[in-house]
């Protein structure tokens, strides 16, 4: 059994100020009973620590959007996996469509951030997906597969502690989400592929999430699909009641 996991992705959106609030309206709207899920809560870096204090013991995680692979140096801007361990996050987005296709980072750079994550005991989340234009010209499946082998080149995995995110480029915060029929197929291709690297057993414990317009309204058509395990959601993880009522609906 996988247990599920719903991310929220708050991408560059609230202040310090704003995430404690958040975190007080979200953890009272939850209640006590969520054991059958996973939350994970991925603020900008400068509210990462206190949320993450404030989430202590209340089983909702604290994520990064992002990590860097060297632990120390002259690396401008950087925070390394060490750092971000320190704040209490337990997770990492790695390789948001965002970070590829606004900030130019390859597969190259996806592969060196997932492998110092692991390395470093954090998890990471690991986002592939392909553009509009690549699945009219029938790529889709190619550039998914292209990103999981180049992305996870070189990684050991004896246990499912790695998290691969399917992001349709097309679907992200355009209120477009890919059909769930669509979205498990690619799931389900995304596991042979990961049974391929790291054998069937750890495949099959491994969590598959699906992002792009996940809203209360659709998630459940997601969840429902045999090969998907959650959701990372953006826009819709910025309301607590909206985040609430997203898990209520995986549970
Ligand atoms: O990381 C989250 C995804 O980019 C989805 O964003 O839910 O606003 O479409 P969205």
């Amino acid at each position: 059994m996988r247990l599920p996991i719903i991310a929220a992705n708050w991408k560059m959106h609230k202040t310090v100020k704003d995430s404690l609030q958040f975190a007080e309206e979200f953890i009272e709207m939850l209640g006590e009973d969520h054991k059958g899920i996973e939350i994970v809560i991925c603020p900008p870096f400068t509210a990462l620590y206190l949320l993450g204090k404030r989430l202590r013991g209340t089983g909702i995680e604290a994520g990064a959007q992002d990590v860097f692979w060297e632990e120390w140096g002259a690396y401008t801007g950087e925070v390394s996996p060490g750092m971000i361990l320190e704040t209490g996050a337990k997770y990492v987005i790695i390789g948001h469509s965002e970070r590829r296709h606004i900030l130019g980072e390859g597969d190259t750079a996806v592969n060196r951030k997932v492998k110092r994550a692991l390395a470093s005991g954090l998890v990471p989340i690991m986002c592939v997906g392909e553009t509009l234009a690549e699945r009219e010209e029938g790529r889709a499946v190619s550039v998914v597969r292209r990103q999981l082998e180049e992305g996870l080149k070189g990684v050991e995995l004896l246990r499912p502690h790695l998290v691969i995110a399917y992001e349709p480029v097309w679907a992200i915060g355009t209120g477009v989400n890919a059909s769930p029929q669509d979205a498990q197929e690619m799931s389900r291709l995304i596991r042979d592929e990961l049974g391929g690297l790291f054998g069937v057993e750890v495949a099959q414990e491994m969590r598959i999430l699906y992002g792009g317009s996940v809203n209360p309204g659709n998630i459940g058509g997601f969840v429902a699909q045999p090969d998907i395990d959650g959701a990372l959601v953006g826009g819709a993880s910025l309301e607590a009641r909206s985040l609430a009522d997203i898990v209520k609906q995986t549970e």
